[in-house]
């Protein structure tokens, strides 16, 4: 097999973006270049001050400054870069279609195939192409059909190299790796790719994590490893609501579970609900797959994971109208974080939208505080969110016209928090444990509420201050 010393990757996104850095700056002798359409983020990336990067995550700006200029490049120029390489990444968006067949559900899959065809049009030589965005499984099937339809003198292989790094951990994900999947054909030609790909992840993943499977597997266990993690937090919110109403303690729950070796103490922490731009729509994507594979029983039992999330949400939102008297109306709720977990200023799907979008409909005065989530990026949230109401069976009903003046975004917490009636914790950054709540009672309505959507605030300490505090599970 060849050995690989020039790689693209088409997407320089939260997957695309961190991964390439890393690959650059465990191989120094590779050129990584990162390719991408929107030329707004490509100039963040090439920013000379590292704090404009497009995206924030914990240790990425030492990373990005180690490789780029050396052997790190980020470009707009998508036909020389796949022209330049040897191997090209796809690591393009594949959000849930919002159209047509499969609409709610499938994956869209039009970004990857315009992918394909930029590669077909563009190769100059046997080209080894690997999939990094998450897939439906017989994805690579299409890919391969529509290479070869395209251009039928250099040869293709085709990998599934799925991504598990999480948002926030991403550096550290990506460096110490619990595995590397590769999945690949049988034939010569295949497995001397996945060679060739183990080889650039082997300069610092022990091979041992080095796992080999054909491209079917492959594509399936990303599919798989997102609907299991995502339902491992459906089925502990399903006990919180119960804990909630019996007077049990989820986190007690939790703790005693998780000491079973079987079941394991990861991944059982109760909350607002799950977000980010992966859990819903790779289970979407699995169910529809399900149901077109003729398998509805299976198709129900992963819907239901979502549904369960969904639930979750509304039964946050709707705590805080009962809680308040049955209304919202006029009041200053107050938002601790928008961003779908701490350490990130990704947005996607987060929970913070959603529970903002009832609270809204209720007509409540809407105040967000968020260390890295742009006002910008708030307002589109909550614009999309009333394009697409029908995504969420609670958020059907279509806003007030005048909502954006519903809505108001802090660049300081204090001031948020100022002359709340109730304030609502969405995201769990660290900073928030450290706010003066003395000083946030004494400038409150009372009763004071807090709602505690993460379970990271003392409870006792909070309550002695004053404050009815309403947290995730807790009777
Ligand atoms: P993203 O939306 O942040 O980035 C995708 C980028 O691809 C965008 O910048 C877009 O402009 C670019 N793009 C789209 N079509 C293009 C084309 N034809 N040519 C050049 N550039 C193009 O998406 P993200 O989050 O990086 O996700 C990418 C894939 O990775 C998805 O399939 C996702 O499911 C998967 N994934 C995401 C994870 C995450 O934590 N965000 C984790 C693991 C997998």
């Amino acid at each position: 097999p060849n050995k690989i010393n020039s790689i693209c990757c088409i997407g320089a996104g939260y997957v695309g973006g961190p991964t390439m850095s890393v690959i650059a700056q465990k191989c120094p002798h590779i050129k990584v270049t990162v390719v991408d359409i929107n030329e707004e983020r490509i100039n963040a990336w090439n920013d000379e001050n590292l704090d404009n990067l497009p995206i924030y995550e914990p240790g990425l700006n030492q990373v990005v400054a180690e490789a780029r200029g050396r052997n790190l490049f980020f470009s707009t120029e998508i036909e020389q870069g796949i022209k330049d390489a040897q191997m090209i990444f796809i690591s393009v968006n594949t959000p849930t279609k919002t159209y047509g067949t499969g609409k709610g559900m499938a994956a869209d899959l039009k970004f990857v195939e315009l992918c394909a065809r930029q590669i077909a049009q563009a190769a100059n030589e046997d080209k080894i192409v690997v999939e990094k965005s998450t897939l439906p499984v017989r994805t690579a099937e299409s890919i391969k059909r529509i290479l070869e339809a395209e251009d039928s003198e250099h040869e293709f292989a085709i990998l599934s190299n799925p991504e598990f790094l999480a948002e926030g951990t991403a550096i550290e994900d990506l460096h110490y790796a619990d595995r590397m999947l590769i999945g690949g054909e049988s034939d010569e030609n295949g497995q001397n790719a996945i060679e060739a790909l183990v080889d650039v992840y082997a300069n610092w993943i022990p091979r041992e994590k080095l796992i080999t499977t054909s491209v079917w597997s492959s594509e399936l266990s990303k599919l798989t490893a997102n609907a299991f993690l995502a339902q491992r937090v459906s089925s502990i919110n399903s006990i919180s609501a119960l804990c909630e109403r019996t007077g049990a303690d989820v986190e007690e729950v939790a703790h005693a579970i998780g000491m079973d070796s079987r079941i394991g103490s990861k991944f059982l922490k109760s909350s607002v609900g799950f977000g980010g731009s992966c859990f819903q729509k790779d289970i979407l994507n699995l169910v529809y797959l399900c149901r077109h594979f003729g398998l509805p029983e299976v198709a129900e039992y992963w819907e239901q994971v979502v549904k369960m999330n969904d639930y979750q949400k509304h039964r946050f939102a709707k705590q805080i109208i009962d809680t308040l008297f049955n209304t919202v109306s006029g009041k200053k709720i107050s938002f601790l974080g928008w961003a779908f977990k701490k350490d990130t200023n990704d947005t996607r799907e987060s929970s913070a939208i959603y529970v903002a979008y009832e609270l809204l409909q209720d007509r409540a005065e809407v105040h967000v505080y968020d260390p890295k989530v742009s006002s910008d990026q708030i307002y589109k949230d909550i614009s999309y969110l009333q394009e697409h109401s029908s995504s969420s069976p609670y958020c059907k009903e279509k806003l007030p016209k005048d909502w954006k003046e519903l809505l108001h975004i802090h660049k300081e917490s204090d001031l948020c928090l100022k002359n709340s009636h109730a304030i609502a914790v969405l995201t769990e950054w660290d900073e928030f444990k450290n706010i003066n709540w003395d000083s946030v009672y004494a400038n409150m309505y009372k009763p004071a509420f807090i709602f505690d959507g993460r379970n990271i605030l003392d409870r006792e300490k909070i309550a002695k201050i004053g404050f009815e505090i309403k947290s995730i599970g807790k009777g």
